[in-house]
């Protein structure tokens, strides 16, 4: 898709279409290799997550099940409150279940962090985290994340998912948002 309608927003691309669908089917055959002969139950998290979720779970070739949490961690702007709130939780117990969080982007590490120790709290037998995006140099508190699709600088970034005040999710690939659009 060509997306000329952000064309102005964009700085410049952090990964193409292409580039994306590339990495995502080789996180998949990873996490297909790693979880052979176990359960495996995908959480995404709402909404950053949806583009990934989809991708990578179409691109597993195995049976998986699927479910959702929302948590709330940023406001309408750009910058991490490192509060965060469950809006939606999972709809089933995990008791003993081998989870694979699957997310849009590790920033200050504070979300992903808060969300492992609450799955694991639950008694999951297992609890692993899969990104899109890692922002390495953002990073306040240690995270192990086990699989990472792509580390970028410190930008902010939209698309694939990944929204500034809820627009820019459509697009089929990751840029860096003009500092115009929010400044
Ligand atoms: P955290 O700082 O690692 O806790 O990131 C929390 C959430 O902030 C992520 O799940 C995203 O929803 C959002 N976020 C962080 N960095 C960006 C960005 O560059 N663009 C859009 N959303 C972001
Ligand atoms: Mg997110």
């Amino acid at each position: 898709m060509e997306h000329g309608h952000v064309a102005a927003d964009i700085e410049r691309v952090v990964a193409s279409a292409d580039q994306i669908q590339a990495r995502i089917k080789e996180l998949a055959a990873q996490v297909a290799k790693d979880y052979k002969d176990r359960d495996l139950l995908l959480v995404g998290v709402l909404k950053g997550a949806v583009m990934v979720m989809a991708d990578l779970a179409r691109a597993i070739d195995r049976h998986l099940e699927m479910d959702w949490m929302a948590v709330s961690s940023h406001g309408s702007g750009t910058k991490s409150s490192g509060v965060v709130r469950i809006l939606k939780d999972l709809d089933r117990d995990i008791t003993n279940r081998e989870v694979l969080i699957v997310e849009d982007i590790v920033d200050t590490g504070l979300t992903l962090d808060w969300l492992k120790s609450n799955l694991e709290s639950r008694g999951a037998k297992s609890v692993e985290i899969l990104t899109m995006l890692r922002k390495p140099e953002a990073a306040k508190v240690k995270v192990d994340v086990k699989y990472v699709g792509f580390d970028i600088p410190t930008d902010f970034v939209v698309g694939y998912g990944l929204d500034f005040d809820e627009k820019y999710r459509n697009l089929d690939f990751i840029g860096v948002l003009a500092k115009h659009v929010y400044s």
